[in-house]
């Protein structure tokens, strides 16, 4: 049974999705054991307690860089004795310390069909924005390994998410976590805990 530690930021569906998918068995051979949050008050860390999940927040503004910060989430994830990360709506960027302390142990979970509208800047509902600005027809989630690129590592899963007439941001958003989100992440990690995912040459196979 592996140990599951979500990094969180704000409302926290997808950790919602989680832990629901942890209750109905969909989640196979892993337990989230903590939650953290890069801030203070995210509604996540409400669920997490809700749920009789340990909640521990380490509030990014203080520490003088990411450096500093990125060593302090990896020495309690280390405390927590944790074997995979989920990055579940984390919207800080940490730096390399983190990839080489739990390689291809972390997973993200990006708003869009990576390589499209992902990188430096496209974070939650911007990302939706850009989408409808550029007119795609077709969006949707991937969930991928967290490598020192942003939004660059090896895809595990993707589903796409139709854009409708009259869309805002906002509906979209919601659509896309209802359609792929809240799916693809729950059996990402669940393949990832059973250790059904290779990586070579960079990209992710699924046995
Ligand atoms: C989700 O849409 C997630 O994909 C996105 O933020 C939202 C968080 O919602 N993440 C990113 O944009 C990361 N680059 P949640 O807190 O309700 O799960």
């Amino acid at each position: 049974m592996k140990n599951i530690a979500v990094l969180v930021s704000g409302g926290g569906t997808n950790l919602q999705a989680l832990i629901d998918a942890e209750k109905s068995g969909i989640i196979k051979d892993g337990k989230i054991t903590c939650v953290i949050s890069s801030k203070e008050g995210a509604y996540a860390l409400e669920r997490a307690k809700n749920n009789g999940i340990k909640g521990i927040t380490l509030p990014r503004s203080e520490y003088s860089d990411v450096a500093a910060y990125t060593a302090a989430i990896v020495d309690t994830l280390k405390a927590e004795n944790a074997d995979i990360v989920v990055y579940a709506g984390f919207m800080t960027i940490l730096d390399e310390q983190i990839v080489k302390a739990f390689p291809y142990k972390m997973v993200n979970v990006h708003p869009a069909l990576i390589p499209s509208f992902c990188g430096k800047g496209f974070y939650g509902l911007h990302v939706h924005e850009e989408v409808l600005k550029r007119g795609v027809k077709l969006t949707g989630a991937t969930v991928h390994f967290v490598t020192e690129v942003c939004d660059g590592g090896p895809i595990i899963l993707q589903k796409g998410v139709e854009v409708k007439k009259g869309d805002t941001p906002e509906i979209l958003q919601r659509r896309v976590m209802e359609e792929a989100e809240w799916k693809i992440l729950p059996e990402a990690v669940s393949l990832l805990c059973q250790d059904r995912i290779t990586v070579r040459d960079d990209v992710a196979y699924i046995d």
